[in-house]
């Protein structure tokens, strides 16, 4: 398997297993099936509420000797209603406790966005507080407190803008490794990938497939379906691949980190091996033509009336 080289020469996996909408009751079973079939990275991240059924999986993988802490790459994230920095300490505490785990490979600022403390969602668009208010450079030393404690080895993003990773790169004492943020052929993001690749920033892909288990609440009724796609479909017939690793093996051309979610043993062990698909020069340019900056993930949940945060302040760019 492919990896991504951070500081110190750590070493993450280029294909992850995703656990956001993975269920109570599933995920562990998942977990398990995944690491058995050779996963070694695994994304997780507070709110998805399931961490405590995945550290139970990790902790039966490690005394059954299937795998050992050292071999696994394990990301979390920060919520948003723990971004004031004497609240970073303890939200990563209890994804460890969790997670039954003393460090983190890798540790996000979820979104760019925050919430008074304990309350997870907004009911309304005022319970959102402005990052003017509760500026990302105070969570981000809150943030780089973690490495010296060695309760994580690796600090990055998610859902950053390059503007926003340029704000945070010039106040930063250590700056962000990643920035995890959707990327499939509909959403490619090129100038995104161009700033990463100058910055040493690495990128990881959610919902590298399309995402399309998402709740109802966050569809458009006239979406594209990525895993239908006829230009997908074709280039997965031409090497005999499936039309997800073809996105898969799409998303590791392009250098970047993906984190497919499935609970189903068939699908998480194709997935995984997309890293032997390798795709032609022809491949690239025919899905370079997908790219129609379509969101699965539009973020329009922190935009609501009253909100301090619109689509155009979230993103940075015209919606
Ligand atoms: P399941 O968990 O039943 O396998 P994303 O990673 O973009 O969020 O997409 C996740 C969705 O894609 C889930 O509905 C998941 O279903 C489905 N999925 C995962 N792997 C595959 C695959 N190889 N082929 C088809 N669907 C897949």
């Amino acid at each position: 398997m492919q990896t991504l080289e951070f500081r110190g020469h750590d070493a993450m996996p280029i294909l992850g297993l995703g656990t956001w909408k993975s269920a109570p009751g599933e995920v562990g079973a998942a977990v398990k099936s995944a690491i058995a079939a050779g996963y070694r990275h695994i994304d997780c991240a507070a709110i998805y509420r399931n961490e405590a059924e995945i550290g139970q999986a990790l902790s039966e993988c490690f005394t059954e000797g299937i795998v050992s802490r050292e071999e696994l790459w394990i990301t979390s994230k920060l919520w948003n209603d723990s971004h004031r920095p004497e609240h970073v300490r303890s939200a990563i505490d209890q994804t460890l406790a969790d997670l039954q785990l003393d460090y983190l490979d890798l540790y996000l600022i979820h979104w760019p966005v925050c919430l008074p403390h304990g309350q997870l969602l907004p009911e309304t668009g005022s319970d959102l507080i402005a990052l003017e208010e509760q500026p990302i450079a105070d969570t981000w030393r809150g943030m780089e407190a973690l490495l010296d404690a060695g309760v994580c080895r690796h600090l990055g993003v998610s859902n950053f803008s390059i503007k926003k990773l340029e704000a945070l790169c010039a106040v930063a004492t250590i700056a962000p490794e990643l920035n995890q943020i959707e990327l499939h052929p509909h959403l490619q993001q090129t100038a995104m990938l161009d700033f990463c690749k100058a910055n040493n920033i690495h990128l990881t892909a959610y919902s590298p497939l399309g995402s399309g288990d998402r709740p109802d609440a966050f569809k458009a009724p006239d979406e594209p379906i990525l895993l239908e796609n006829s230009v997908i479909s074709t280039i997965a017939d031409r090497h005999q691949a499936s039309p997800a690793q073809v996105l898969l093996a799409w998303a590791i051309a392009r250098g970047t980190a993906a984190i497919p979610k499935s609970t189903n043993p068939d699908r998480l062990a194709e997935n995984l091996t997309a890293a032997d698909v390798t795709l032609t020069a022809t491949d690239m340019a025919e899905i370079a033509t997908l790219d129609r900056h379509y969101r699965y993930v539009s973020g329009s949940f922190w935009a609501m009336d009253g909100s301090p945060y619109t689509l155009e302040t979230l993103w940075d760019e015209m919606v």
